[in-house]
């Protein structure tokens, strides 16, 4: 613990130093702020990765220091590997900087497990403040053997969660006259964090956090945001120009190719789809009633 803090330390001046000395082609204090628990986070030597840390004490998270409205919003993640039951690694977008009760979120959690029981991911979306519409997604790799790419295609027509390119859900906004459930007007903030879940997180909260096993880390890199950067007023974001390519038509539905992968997927690896979950929902969602084809 007081080990891991001072190295910290170490890499945060070195950190300082080697920016100063190279421009790095993207800078995460220029992009994003740490949120909570500074000394829980480190990057490496060279800037690139970043790492968040959970303890018993707390976990952590960072923040973009801009918002957007639609866009395509990228990460390479590396999740906390052996025992990681009761552990939670998000990354997600919301409007809001604390859970507000009217915010648009969409998400991506990955709920730890005990060592060589799978990880499984979990995805979500929100709109002023309802959410419930979660799915959960083996996935067909080991994801904390090495970063995997996360992302997410978000315009007024749809929103796609990527796994390494591989499209594993889209939320289309189908109703042209109801807005209750597609998230299109706030412009949202991108998060990362890493907290402690195990009241609900592995086997529905049976499976508790092995504190032995502290710290745990998740780390990061490679950034990468292609999207409308929002300016007040209102609606600065709306754009028909060419290079904003996640606006435009062929944006708006999945290209043959992906959505090949996206049936595999459907057929493989979905374990929970809230559209399928009569005990829950015994009247349906009405957006539930669109997304299936
Ligand atoms: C987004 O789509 C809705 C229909 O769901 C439409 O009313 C609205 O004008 C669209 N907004 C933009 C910015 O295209
Ligand atoms: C953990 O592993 C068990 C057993 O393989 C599996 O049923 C479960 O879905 C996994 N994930 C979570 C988050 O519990």
């Amino acid at each position: 613990m007081a080990h891991w803090l001072s190295s910290s330390l170490v890499l945060l001046l070195c950190f300082a130093i080697s920016t100063i000395a190279k421009p790095s082609s993207f800078s995460f204090k220029d992009n994003f702020d740490v949120m909570f628990a500074d000394d829980h986070f480190k990057t490496s030597s060279d800037g690139q990765v970043w790492s968040l840390y959970l303890d018993k004490e707390t976990g952590c998270g960072f923040q973009t220091k801009q918002r957007y409205r639609f866009g395509w919003f990228s990460m390479k993640l590396k999740l906390v590997g052996g025992d990681s039951a009761g552990v939670v690694t998000a990354f997600y977008m919301c409007s809001d900087l604390g859970a507000g009760p009217e915010r648009d979120e969409l998400d991506f959690e990955f709920l730890g497990n005990r060592t060589g029981q799978p990880y499984t991911i979990q995805t979500n979306v929100y709109k002023g403040g309802v959410g419930g519409r979660e799915m959960r997604h083996m996935l067909w790799f080991d994801p904390t053997e090495d970063f995997h790419t996360y992302s997410l295609l978000w315009n007024n027509h749809t929103i796609v969660f990527f796994v390494d390119r591989v499209a594993i859900r889209e939320y289309k906004n189908n109703v042209a006259e109801s807005n209750d459930f597609f998230p299109n007007e706030k412009p949202m903030y991108m998060f990362s964090s890493i907290w402690n879940a195990d009241d609900w997180a592995t086997r529905g909260g049976l499976e508790k956090t092995d504190w032995k096993k502290a710290p745990f880390v998740s780390s990061y890199k490679d950034f990468n945001v292609d999207g409308c950067q929002w300016e007040d007023p209102y609606p600065a974001c709306v754009s028909t120009t060419a290079e904003h390519w996640w606006d435009q038509y062929q944006a708006w539905t999945l290209t043959d190719s992906q959505q090949q992968d996206f049936s595999w997927v459907g057929r493989n690896l979905v374990i929970y789809d809230y559209c399928n979950d009569y005990e829950r929902y015994p009247k349906l969602p009405p957006e539930c009633a669109l997304h299936s084809d």
